[in-house]
């Protein structure tokens, strides 16, 4: 179901106690706002080992756990890997799959993510599947074509029921922690792009069901004007989900 939706992505940050006071400050200043009749929904992508404790932190609801990987196999002899189920097993809901930093930095394809995005799917998670381009991508007109490519590989394999858990979001590699945010009008318009490809691989209804997030560079200044927009339905936030006043500020922008 479509849903406003902010999800906070930590990445390598913080150590487990500067967590744990993130997440207290957090729960007192945007508790209420969470609670609220008609709010967002959100999620807290925390590293692995944060994940159970934080659990405890967050109240009983409004506040969402989420991971920001997990391997494509249920279980077995992969040294160091977390697996979707026990993602699942500690109260996980979300993972975030094909992040920019993972198809860049851990040579992660979209055959490995289509891989992944079943084996979440299979544990019960619901996957948030990120795509967007380069800055030399969108420099050559070819931005469209490259998403388009990326939904089609990663995200198109699966079916009608299994699709309807997945979030999108829609991140542009060069607003990535750049401070240089997309447009408004440049996020609406690849948002537009994705639902009408959805549209096209399921159906109408689908594509207006589905949740599209705006990540790059998002901010407490800019995001009410980003989810303004018709086909934005909230962010993908990485370093501003680490300022409990600055992702309040981004919560309470709808
Ligand atoms: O997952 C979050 C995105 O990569 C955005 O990160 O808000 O620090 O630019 P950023």
């Amino acid at each position: 179901m479509r849903q406003n939706l902010v999800a906070g992505n930590w990445k390598m940050n913080l150590t487990y106690p500067e967590g744990q006071a993130l997440v207290t400050e957090l729960v007192t200043l945007a508790g209420p706002a969470v609670a609220a009749p008609g709010a967002p929904v959100v999620v807290l992508c925390v590293p692995f080992p944060y994940l159970a404790g934080i659990k405890q932190h967050l109240p009983e609801s409004g506040f969402h756990l989420g991971a920001q990987n997990c391997h494509q196999k249920e279980s077995g002899a992969f040294t160091g890997e977390v697996s979707a189920r026990m993602l699942a097993s500690v109260g996980c809901e979300y993972v975030i799959l094909g992040h920019s930093e993972r198809r860049q930095y851990f040579h992660e394809t979209d055959d490995l993510l289509a891989q992944k995005l079943k084996a979440a799917l299979a544990a019960g998670l619901k996957p948030i599947f990120c795509v967007g381009e380069s800055l030399e991508t969108r420099e050559a007109d070819e931005t469209f074509d490259y998403i388009g490519k990326q939904l089609a590989d990663g995200l198109f394999h699966l079916s009608n029921e299994e699709f309807a858990q997945v979030v999108v979001a829609y991140e542009p590699i060069w607003a990535i922690g750049t401070g240089r945010t997309a447009t408004s009008a440049q996020a609406q318009e690849v948002h537009a792009f994705i639902r009408e490809r959805i549209a096209r691989a399921y159906d109408a209804e689908a594509a207006l069901n589905t949740t599209i997030l705006y990540g790059g560079s998002a901010n407490a200044q800019n995001a009410k004007e980003l989810f303004s927009q018709p086909d934005v339905d909230g962010g993908l936030i990485g370093g501003a989900s680490l300022k409990a006043a600055d992702f309040t500020t981004i919560i309470e922008s709808f």
